[in-house]
């Protein structure tokens, strides 16, 4: 069976299609070599900086009436333009993942956040930006922090507090800011049926280490608390709301949620209806096959074991850890003296991942590459991160970096 993948970054998605046996035509904004070695990687033209969905959705559509394939995946991004998804199903090709109107429905935050709080979860207060919002002075709602939050978001991007007085434009949401974990939970729906996949904390940046505020850097699976008893209320809470979800809207496939885990409760801040990154780490970690559960549950088709996949997260599973690592500063990926494919496994054994082709320039705060680490716990997998991402930085692997002084 052959399928297209597109989206912002397909690479992980692309993997977990063909580790499955799948055929899997990929297309995605990077392009990167390791991708392009794991499967057929259509490559990105760019189109005088239209929105990426935009050139992507006229790429398809290319490939979709040049040859035969039994399905095309959205992946990241598309959440954001259900319009374009509902412009592929012309191709008569079938599109596997929820209908563009769910989609809608999903990525309206004011919205679902009300309809989730209706429903006795935990939401933040969402409102919809445009000229009539204005934070008045001190009478911000119960002295609550607040953020505005691009309505077309992705990877923490446009994402900042905001001050008294600000006004929110009509592209953004205005939200109350929860303190607590930032985590994430997957889900498999199936129209009326829905299961857990796992739990997993996310790596967000924080103003004080000098990172992108809110800007996504990673995950840690599975999500270990201090307090067992706290990690069963988290799984469960998570299923409680995947399970309304999909009954709510009816959704089918892959999907992950964003939430901040307060110390006692799960405010959920963001549905992405659609392969998301920690999913990556849950396939490394128990070997669900994801793309394939994908696929398989928008025909219909569900895991026969109900029962949580999560029993298998046990405090004494190993940790599995994703870290995106940013250029600090410009960069120029450069050659290599092996050839491609020894330098990009020799990179790839060694935790590297999302490795751009030689000659690449990689602007200060871009992604550079993707490390994966495993450890016996939370902080040994950290620390194994943090050693990948200095070994690259400081030129230690045969992936060799220039770096332009500012
Ligand atoms: N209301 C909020 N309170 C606290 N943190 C938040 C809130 N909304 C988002 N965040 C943090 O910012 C990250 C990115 O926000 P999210 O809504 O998931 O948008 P994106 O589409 O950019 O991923 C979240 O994973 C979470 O850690
Ligand atoms: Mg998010």
């Amino acid at each position: 069976m052959k399928y297209l993948l597109s989206g912002f970054n397909t690479r992980a998605a692309a993997e977990s299609g063909v580790k499955s046996g799948y055929e899997i035509v990929s297309l995605d904004c990077f392009g990167d070599v390791d991708h392009g070695l794991c499967c057929r990687l259509e490559e990105y033209v760019d189109n005088n900086n239209a929105p990426y969905q935009e050139t992507l959705f006229k790429q398809i559509g290319r490939l979709l009436r040049q040859e035969h394939f039994n399905g095309i995946i959205c992946e990241s991004g598309f959440e954001n333009r259900p319009d374009l998804v509902k412009k592929l199903y012309r191709f008569g090709v079938p599109v596997l993942g929820n209908q563009p109107v769910a989609i809608s429905r999903l990525r309206n935050f004011p919205k679902l956040s009300r309809k989730l709080v209706a429903a006795g979860f935990q939401a933040p207060l969402t409102f919809a930006g445009g000229e009539a919002v204005y934070l008045k002075g001190k009478n911000t709602v119960e002295q609550r922090r607040w953020l505005k939050k691009p309505i077309q978001s992705g990877g923490g991007w446009g994402i900042d507090f905001v001050r008294d007085g600000t006004r929110i434009a009509a592209d953004f949401a205005l939200q109350e800011y929860i303190g607590g974990l930032p985590c994430s939970f997957a889900f498999l729906a199936s129209g009326s049926r829905s299961m857990l996949l796992g739990v997993a904390e996310q790596l967000i940046g924080t103003a004080k280490e000098n990172q992108r505020l809110f800007g996504y850097r990673g995950n840690i699976f599975p999500l270990m608390l201090p307090v067992r008893a706290d990690q069963e209320r988290v799984c469960h809470a998570a299923a409680g709301i995947a399970h309304w979800l999909t009954t709510t809207y009816g959704l089918i496939g892959l999907h992950g949620v964003d939430f901040i885990h307060d110390g006692e409760k799960c405010w959920v801040v963001e549905v992405n209806p659609r392969y998301s990154a920690s999913m990556e780490l849950m396939e490394l970690a128990g070997g669900l096959p994801m793309l394939k559960l994908h696929i398989e549950a928008c025909q219909g088709i569900m895991p026969r074991e109900d029962k949580d996949a999560l029993a298998a997260w046990s405090a004494d599973t190993a940790c599995y850890g994703k870290l995106i690592l940013y250029a600090d500063r410009d960069l120029e990926i450069m050659g290599h003296d092996a050839g491609v494919a020894e330098w990009i496994w020799a990179l790839r054994r060694l935790g590297i991942r999302d490795i751009s082709k030689p000659g690449t320039f990689i602007p200060r705060g871009a992604p550079l590459v993707t490390l994966i680490a495993s450890g016996k716990d939370r902080s040994a997998c950290l620390h194994k991160l943090d050693q990948q991402a200095q070994d690259v930085l400081l030129n230690r692997t045969p992936l060799k970096i220039k770096r332009f002084v500012q």
